[in-house]
């Protein structure tokens, strides 16, 4: 089939590529010239794996192609995905204007019958009003159709989500549409749950926002833990074993980040609100979730007296590992609390510093400094305390004694609980994370005058003294 894509983000370039792939024949459009030359080159504007060698083999035998021309991309296209970004509001709300430039160029440019299919998640009823306006500014007298088909991929392992996804959802309101659509999905064999377009808009959003409200359960679960002594490793272990609850988004952490837990949330709160219900579940998982993501600041708040002259070694920038997105990460709350506070900060990333520059330009920055570094072991030298938030590979890798050979003192806030806290006891480190009991002793407490001069500092005065 002829499909163009609108979009050539996360949903629009994956669905792009993974369409090729099956075999259809793919037109990709964005309005960003610089992206397209990228694409077309062969390279991708986002880090996914498999990404880039699906594009050069698909582009190579001729099945996909990149384009600023819409109207060409359009004309005669059997389908047409939208894959445009719905960006989060500051009321909580979807911003539609994407869609509604894509709708608009739609309508002026098809030439035959066309199924329009929504991917972008948007909130319930957004398909019919989309339909409405195509077909309210339509040029050429075609029959056209719009169908919701909303992705579940997660970033990072966005083409292995998309050619093995659990499910295809997709909302029609005609068996003409249905039927264009299993066509097209066909090639995939996967599972294909057919509904109607309102339903399919919500399983989107009830989807996501049924995985933020588990992170955020067990992370209000952990606080708990660690109040009245009891392990949220131990207790997530136990409860996985219920199929009913499954194993899977129980661990406690710095919070939920990312483009779409985020935003999901706030956008079904928002348009509850506008029917005039009150989503309370939701709700609280938002909530949890703001105070969650800087949980461990706060108790190194608690901790130290400042961090004022400190060096801080900050282990991952992105919202989780495998990407290099920063939306909503919780390094962004994070980071300028602690330059706020005049932190010195060491900052490794594996991929997501470039970004995180743009945004934090290396040097002096109010109060404190942040300096990026291509190690993780060059963030830790010397420091005095350590904040992981992200879970990459190579920092979980990272074994204890390398922070107590490494850092002035050794002090790690761990936000993704990646190690054993007996492990780090044993290896002389005073280690906090979520939901588990500080198994440090006040052996291992460091105090006021080792933050300053370092342990091993004090250690080698008090051998000389003795
Ligand atoms: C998510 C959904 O998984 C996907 O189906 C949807 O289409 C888009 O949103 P994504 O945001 O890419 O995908 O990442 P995901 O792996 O789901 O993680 C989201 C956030 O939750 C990350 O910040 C992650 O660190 C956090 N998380 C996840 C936890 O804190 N605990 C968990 O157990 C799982």
């Amino acid at each position: 089939m002829k499909i163009a894509v609108a979009g050539t983000g996360y949903v629009g370039l994956v669905a792009g590529v993974c369409f090729a792939e099956v075999g259809h024949m793919v037109t990709c459009v964005d309005v960003d010239e610089n992206k397209i030359q990228l694409l077309k080159s062969g390279v991708s504007p986002i880090y996914e794996a498999d990404l880039e060698r699906l594009m050069r083999k698909n582009y190579d035998e001729g099945r996909i192609d990149y384009t600023m021309d819409y109207r060409e991309a359009y004309r005669n296209a059997d389908a047409i995905f939208i894959g445009v970004g719905t960006p989060e509001r500051p009321d909580g709300s979807a911003n539609l204007t994407y869609i509604a430039a894509v709708a608009r160029q739609i309508a002026e440019s098809i030439e035959k019958e066309c199924l329009v299919v929504v991917k972008s998640t948007v909130p319930i009823g957004t398909n019919d009003k989309v339909e409405q306006f195509i077909n309210d500014f339509l040029v050429n007298d075609v029959h056209v159709e719009v169908a919701s088909n909303p992705e579940f991929l997660a970033q990072g392992s966005a083409v292995r989500d998309t050619l093995q996804a659990a499910r295809i959802i997709i909302g029609t309101e005609s068996d003409w549409a249905k039927e264009m659509l299993m066509k097209i999905y066909e090639p995939f064999h996967l599972p294909i749950v057919a509904v109607k377009r309102r339903s399919a808009e919500m399983i989107k959003y009830a989807s996501n926002d049924f995985l933020a409200l588990k992170i955020s359960y067990m992370n209000d679960i952990a606080n708990l833990c660690e109040l009245v002594g009891a392990d949220i490793g131990e207790v997530a272990q136990g409860m996985s074993f219920d199929s009913r609850i499954g194993s899977r988004f129980l661990n406690a952490g710095i919070g939920y980040g990312g483009s779409c837990f985020p935003k999901d949330t706030k956008a079904l709160e928002y348009l509850a609100k506008q029917h005039g219900y009150e989503l309370r579940t939701v709700k609280a998982a938002i909530d949890v979730n703001k105070e969650q993501k800087v949980i461990l600041y706060k108790k190194a708040c608690k901790r130290l007296i400042t961090f004022h002259g400190l060096k801080v070694a900050v282990l991952g920038l992105t919202f989780k590992p495998g990407t290099d997105d920063l939306r909503e990460a919780p390094s962004l709350d994070n980071i300028p609390l602690l330059l706020e506070n005049g932190a010195d900060i060491f900052a490794y990333d594996p991929v997501g510093t470039d970004n995180f520059k743009k945004l934090y330009p290396e040097g002096r920055n109010g109060r404190g400094s942040i300096t990026y570094v291509e190690r993780p072991e060059e963030a830790l030298e010397n420091a005095n305390l350590c904040f992981i938030f992200t879970e990459w590979g190579s920092i979980a890798a990272l074994k204890p004694y390398i922070y107590q050979k490494f850092m002035k003192t050794p002090l790690v806030y761990d936000g993704r609980n990646i190690y054993d806290v007996n492990e780090m006891r044993k290896a002389g480190i005073e280690y906090h994370s979520i939901g588990r009991r500080q198994s440090f002793t006040p052996k291992y407490m460091i105090t006021q005058e080792e933050l300053r001069i370092g342990r091993k500092n004090i250690r080698n005065q008090n051998k000389i003294s003795n």
